[in-house]
């Protein structure tokens, strides 16, 4: 840390002679399963050794059309054949990005001797495609590297595609910074919480914004309480270590929207007094996933120059049980001077996002949108693998799900009804930071939505779910740290910029 490097990654016209492994696809046609990408002389050897055509042989090694499916062929000298399924032959960008992911997973995760050169032979000629196959090997290239840990992976990416054109080169560029961002944000959410506090995450996030045209403001706590951020100190109460606000601008010259991106950065959530159970309590360092994705974000699309004015503001804290905690029933007063009876100290989110939502809007951007692992609720929802959208108006809906549709993230819309905000109400506060046990995702973005003007567009990206995955790593996903939403910021500053 800070700067998460990835393997290098170039354009091949052929499959170059000199490698230890090989990814080709095994797709689905009309009538019969096809295999993309095996080179003649490579499929002449496998042959003559074991007397099968190709596809014969890598169905039995298991291969099949089926996507993310991997079977591992011995081919001529030593070289690891991986025949990876991408599904119907018409592929997307998104099931390039799998099938590679998987196929790179793989190869990255044999034993001792892990494979130096790669290459990845799926023909693929459009931009789109290359961009897909590059961000899945870079991101399934991808394994948390404590300090301390073991050496790099694979050595060296080789993309083959017949293309010449420069739009393949920007591709594989825009994949680069986009996977490095992806797998920064993915290494803060690893980093466990006595490594990764409000202090240090601020001091490498700077870092990190230090090698970018990017402008750097910290509040402390000292500043915190000068500007009076009630919120943020009120969740950093009960901690040692004291909460931070963390701004980064990137204003490039000629640019004419000005987009706003505000990140949770609650660095662990115990739950404060309303202390979580062990078995909730567990994950929680990935409770600062919406702020590592905000600042990988603007660091890379400071790093693209894109001509768009962009200012992430990440609210860093840790929410911990202890003799200065807030408590249930605490009436704070936020940045704004709204103040705010706390229903729940697990519900310390909303309150660092408030603070900061309110103080980004006093600078009028064109659009406001927020990224959190908010909820429960959202999980109980939409399961781990999607994120939930909510915004006040349909148009900044469509062009977050725009965006991340053409990043090939999961999000889906969810309602802010008008029987939410109701549920706020309270008899010694402007409003209660908790509503009843229903639809906890929508009550909370109905909370959110009070710090931020009617006037001002504004979005809420709820990935409590998407953020990290508990379970086993698939396609281009690793267990732990996921860098959910970075990839649909990008795109989204992509689609802004002019
Ligand atoms: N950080 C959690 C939400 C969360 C849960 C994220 C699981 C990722 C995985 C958040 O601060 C929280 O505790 N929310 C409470 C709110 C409730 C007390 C109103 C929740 O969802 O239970
Ligand atoms: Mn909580
Ligand atoms: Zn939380």
């Amino acid at each position: 840390m800070p700067t998460t490097d990835v393997p290098p990654i170039t354009l091949s016209a052929s499959v170059p002679r000199q490698l230890d492994a090989l990814v080709v696809g095994l797709a689905e046609a009309s009538d019969a399963e096809i295999l993309i990408g095996l080179p003649e002389d490579v499929a002449k050897s496998l042959s003559k050794t074991t007397g099968l055509e190709p596809i014969a042989l890598a169905r039995r090694f298991g291969a099949s059309a089926k996507p993310g499916r991997t079977a591992l062929l011995a081919g001529p000298a030593g070289l690891r054949v991986v025949v990876v399924g991408v599904g119907p032959i018409d592929v997307t960008p998104e099931q390039v990005r799998r099938a590679v992911g998987a196929a790179v997973r793989l190869v990255a995760g044999l034993p001792a001797s892990a494979p130096q050169v790669v290459a990845i032979s799926l023909e693929t000629a459009e931009p789109q495609l290359i961009k897909g196959a590059a961000e899945g090997a870079l991101l399934g290239a991808y394994s948390y590297r404590p300090a301390t840990g073991e050496a790099a992976g694979i050595g060296q990416l080789m993309l083959v595609s017949p293309s010449r054109k420069p739009e393949a080169r920007q591709a594989l560029d825009l994949a680069v910074t986009t996977a490095t961002a992806v797998n920064t944000a993915r290494d803060w959410v690893n980093t466990p919480a006595n490594l990764l506090y409000p202090e240090s995450f601020a001091d490498d996030a700077r870092q990190l914004a230090r090698g970018a045209k990017i402008g750097i403001e910290l509040w402390d706590d000292k500043a915190l309480e000068r500007d009076g951020f009630g919120g943020i100190l009120a969740v950093g109460g009960g901690s040692q270590r004291k909460p931070r606000l963390l701004k980064l601008s990137y204003a490039p010259r000629g640019a004419r929207f000005h987009l706003a991106l505000i990140g949770k950065g609650i660095t662990f959530d115990a739950g404060g007094l309303d202390l979580k159970t062990a078995d909730g309590m567990y994950t929680m360092k990935c409770d600062m996933a919406g702020a590592a994705a905000i600042l990988a974000a603007v660091t890379a699309i400071a790093e693209l120059g894109l001509r768009i004015r962009v200012t992430a503001w990440a609210a860093m804290a840790e929410n911990m049980p202890s003799g200065t905690a807030f408590r249930p029933s605490d009436v704070l007063t936020m940045y704004g001077w709204k103040t705010v009876e706390n229903g729940n100290s697990d519900a310390e989110g909303r309150l660092v996002m408030a603070d900061a939502l309110a103080k980004a809007s006093e600078e009028k951007p064109d659009l406001v949108l927020d990224v959190a692992t908010l909820t429960g609720a959202c999980m109980v929802a939409l399961g781990e693998r999607v994120a939930g959208l909510m915004a006040r108006d349909d148009q900044t809906a469509d062009l977050v799900l725009d965006a991340a549709e053409a990043a090939g993230e999961q999000f889906w819309q969810l309602p802010i009804p008008e029987d939410a905000r109701p549920k706020l109400e309270s008899k010694v506060a402007d409003l209660k930071s908790t509503g009843d046990k229903y639809g906890g995702a929508l009550t909370a973005a109905a909370f959110l939505s009070e710090f931020v003007p009617t006037d001002i567009p504004w979005g809420h990206l709820d990935i409590a779910g998407p953020a990290f995955n508990s379970g086993a790593a698939y396609d281009y996903t690793p267990s732990g740290g996921t860098g959910a939403a970075v990839r649909t910021l990008i795109a989204l500053a992509h689609a802004l910029a002019n």
